[in-house]
């Protein structure tokens, strides 16, 4: 099987074919994604959320994220994996991005990182890449921001923020970066973005006019209870599912249904 690499979403992006993405955080979860092909792995901070329980992607740190991502690399032979920059551990100066992206690159055999923000991380952006490591972007809802922001509503609705999101993206484009993720952002808004440059885009609740599109994994599999904003598809309800195994499980064991003459020695 052939590594998907920066290239083949750039490629992609030529030939019209839309790029699937995906995040995962652990070893099993990734040969799945791997096997049924996604193209993409993106090992997010939202580990900080739907693994470690957090309300914010704030407190994951630099170990944590390495330790996920080197386990999401260990279950795949084709996908690309790109690995979130936690907060802090690229924000203070370009030196310190560039210490943290090889951290990850080294520690966790990943292929790729990405980071939040425009202009303001410009000089992180370049200096890493001027290493060898390509950068994937990410505008609109930048998670790490949210004490900024106040809500997780979608943004850049006015023209002010738009303006700079169109902006930012020409900027991130010139910087190196191979691709750019767009959260929550107005559809029209995200397609003239996309229209803007020629790296790859992919949305999370950004409309159909991108060139990919990303969810987190425990919310389009119905694992995250409660969680359901207009953008998500979801594919299964596994809470419930799981829920049900557990329940009938324990049924099993407190009535000595299980185990049962075959399944024991
Ligand atoms: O951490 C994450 O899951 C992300 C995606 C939502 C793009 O950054
Ligand atoms: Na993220």
């Amino acid at each position: 099987i052939r590594r998907i690499t920066t290239n083949t979403v750039q490629e992609m992006k030529l030939n019209g074919e839309k790029i699937s993405m995906l995040t995962a955080y652990d070893f099993s979860t990734a040969v799945i994604l791997d096997s049924a092909g996604i193209d993409v792995i993106l090992v997010g901070d939202s580990a900080s959320n739907v693994m470690a329980g957090h309300e914010t992607t704030l407190p994951i740190t630099l170990d944590q994220m390495i330790y996920h991502a080197s386990s999401v690399v260990r279950g795949t032979k084709r996908a690309l994996i790109v690995v979130d920059l936690p907060f802090g551990s690229y924000q203070g100066n370009s030196k310190e991005a560039l210490a943290s992206a090889i951290r990850i690159m080294k520690e966790s055999g990943a292929h790729a990182v990405k980071l939040e923000g425009g202009i303001e991380i410009k000089e992180s952006i370049e200096r890493i890449i001027s290493a060898g490591i390509p950068v994937m972007g990410h505008l609109g809802l930048t998670p790490q921001s949210i004490y900024k922001f106040g809500t997780y509503t979608v943004r850049a609705k006015e023209e002010a923020e738009a303006n700079k999101l169109l902006s930012d993206i020409q900027i991130l484009e010139h910087a190196g970066c191979f691709g750019v993720v767009l959260e929550k952002i107005p559809a029209k808004l995200a397609k003239e973005a996309t229209a803007l440059v020629k790296i790859p885009t992919i949305g999370i609740g950004a409309g159909p006019e991108v060139d990919g599109q990303v969810l987190v994994v425990n919310d389009m599999l119905g694992i995250t209870k409660g969680f359901k904003p207009r953008f998500l598809r979801q594919y299964l309800n596994l809470f419930d599912e799981i829920g049900g195994a557990v329940k009938r499980y324990i049924a099993d064991v407190k009535s000595q249904d299980f185990p049962n003459k075959k399944e024991q020695y």
